[in-house]
C-alpha cells in the first residue's frame, strides 16, 4: 500500500497544469470522491492495526499535497486571467495604417500642370546638371554678373571635361533655351523641375526647390498676353476673387521684366505675418523675352516676341496651405505630409 501511495504522490507532482481544463481532470484524479487516493483511505479500514499510523500518515501527507497544487495553481490561473483583462482596454481606438500618398509639392505642382495643360501648353524639360551655357550665357547673364558667383552656383567639378564649367541649374531658365535650340516658333511650353542654390536656409529659403518655367513665343505676342494668362492661373487655383499684381522688376533674360504678386491668401489683402503686412505675395518672375536671347538661339528677334515666367512651387503651396516655413516640405514628417 506504501508503494501505491509513492505512485500517487509522484503522479500528484508530475501532472502539469496549463489550463482550466488540466486544473479540473487533476481534481477528478486525485481529489474527488471517485480518485484513487480517496479509494486508498477507505482501504485503510482492513489494514492492520499496527501500521495504521503509518499508512495514515502517508495518505494524509500526499492528500495535503493534492490540496495545496490544486489551490495554488487555480490561483495562478484566476490571476493570470484578470492580469490579460486589466491589460487589454477595449477603449482604445483602433490603430489607423497609413497609405502612401503624393507630396504636397507633387500636388501642387500636378495642379500647375493641369491647368496650363488645358490652356495649350505642353510639357518640356531638361537635366538639373546643366553647364553655363544653358544656364548663364544663351540667358544673357554676362560673366561678371553677380549670380554665377560661387557663392549662389553650385559648381561641378568635371574631371573628364575641363572646357566646360558645369553646374546644378539654379532656375529652370535654361529648359527655354534648350526648347528654343530644337524647336521652330511657335513655342508654348511650361517646363515644371527642380533648382539648386547655394543659399542659406531659412524660413523662406531652402537650397533647393521647385520652379515651374513658362515660355510662348509667336509672332506679336504681348505683355498684355503674359498678363491674361498668369492673372488666369492664380484665379483658377486660388480662386476668383485673388488678385495679381505685375511690380518692375529686372532680369538679364527679359525686357520688360517684372515680379508677379498675389494678393495674400491667408489675409485676403488686409495684411498678416505672411505677407510682412503688405497684403501681397511673390510668386515669382516674368517678363518679355530679351532680343537677345531670340539671338542666342536663332530667333530672329524682329519677327517673334515671347513672354517667359518662372514660378516656384513651394511659395505657391505655402500660400494655398497656409504653411509659413519652407523647411517643412523637406523634414518628410509623416505627421505634416498627412494633412494633405
Ligand atoms: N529664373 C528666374 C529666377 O529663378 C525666374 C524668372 C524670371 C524666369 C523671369 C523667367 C522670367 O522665365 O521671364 O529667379
Amino acid at each position: 500500500m506504501l508503494a501505491k501511495i509513492d505512485e500517487i504522490e509522484n503522479e500528484i507532482r508530475s501532472f502539469s497544469i496549463g489550463n482550466n481544463e488540466d486544473l479540473e481532470k487533476f481534481r477528478l484524479s486525485f481529489l474527488s470522491r471517485k480518485s484513487g487516493l480517496s479509494s486508498l483511505f477507505d482501504d485503510l479500514k482492513s489494514v492492520e492495526k499496527s501500521e495504521k499510523p503509518l499508512i495514515g500518515k502517508r495518505l494524509n501527507e500526499v492528500k495535503k499535497l493534492a490540496e495545496t497544487k490544486y489551490d495554488g495553481e487555480k490561483l495562478k490561473l484566476e490571476t493570470s486571467v484578470k492580469k490579460v483583462k486589466e491589460e487589454l482596454d477595449l477603449s482604445i481606438p483602433g490603430r489607423t495604417f497609413s497609405v502612401g500618398r503624393e507630396h504636397i509639392l507633387i500636388q501642387t505642382l500636378n495642379d500647375f500642370i493641369s491647368i496650363f495643360q488645358k490652356i495649350g501648353f505642353s510639357i518640356a524639360e531638361g537635366p538639373e546638371i546643366e553647364d553655363e551655357f544653358y544656364n548663364f550665357d544663351a540667358l544673357n547673364t554676362p560673366e561678371y554678373h553677380p549670380v554665377r558667383d560661387i557663392q549662389d552656383t553650385f559648381y561641378i567639378i568635371n574631371k573628364f571635361d575641363d572646357t566646360k564649367k558645369y553646374l546644378l541649374r539654379t532656375h529652370t531658365s535654361p529648359i527655354q533655351i534648350r526648347t528654343m535650340l530644337a524647336n521652330k516658333p511657335p513655342i508654348r511650353i511650361i517646363a515644371p523641375g527642380k533648382a539648386y542654390r547655394n543659399e542659406t536656409v531659412t524660413m523662406k529659403n531652402y537650397f533647393t526647390f521647385y520652379q515651374v518655367e513658362g515660355l510662348y513665343v509667336d509672332k506679336n505676342v504681348s505683355m498684355r498676353d503674359l498678363k491674361g494668362v498668369l492673372s488666369y492661373y492664380v484665379k483658377k487655383y486660388f480662386g476668383a476673387e485673388s488678385k495679381t499684381r505685375f511690380r518692375p522688376s529686372f532680369f538679364p533674360f527679359t525686357e520688360p521684366s517684372a515680379e508677379l504678386d498675389i494678393s495674400c491668401f491667408i489675409c485676403k489683402g488686409k495684411g498678416c505675418r505672411t505677407c510682412k503686412n503688405s497684403g501681397w505675395i511673390e510668386l515669382g518672375g516674368c517678363g518679355m523675352v530679351d532680343p537677345n536671347v531670340f539671338n542666342a538661339v536663332g530667333y530672329d528677334p524682329e519677327i517673334y516676341s515671347g513672354y517667359a515666367f518662372g514660378l516656384g512651387i513651394e511659395r505657391i503651396a505655402m500660400m494655398k496651405y497656409g504653411i509659413s516655413d519652407i523647411r517643412m516640405f523637406y523634414q518628410n514628417d509623416v505627421r505634416f505630409l498627412d494633412q494633405f
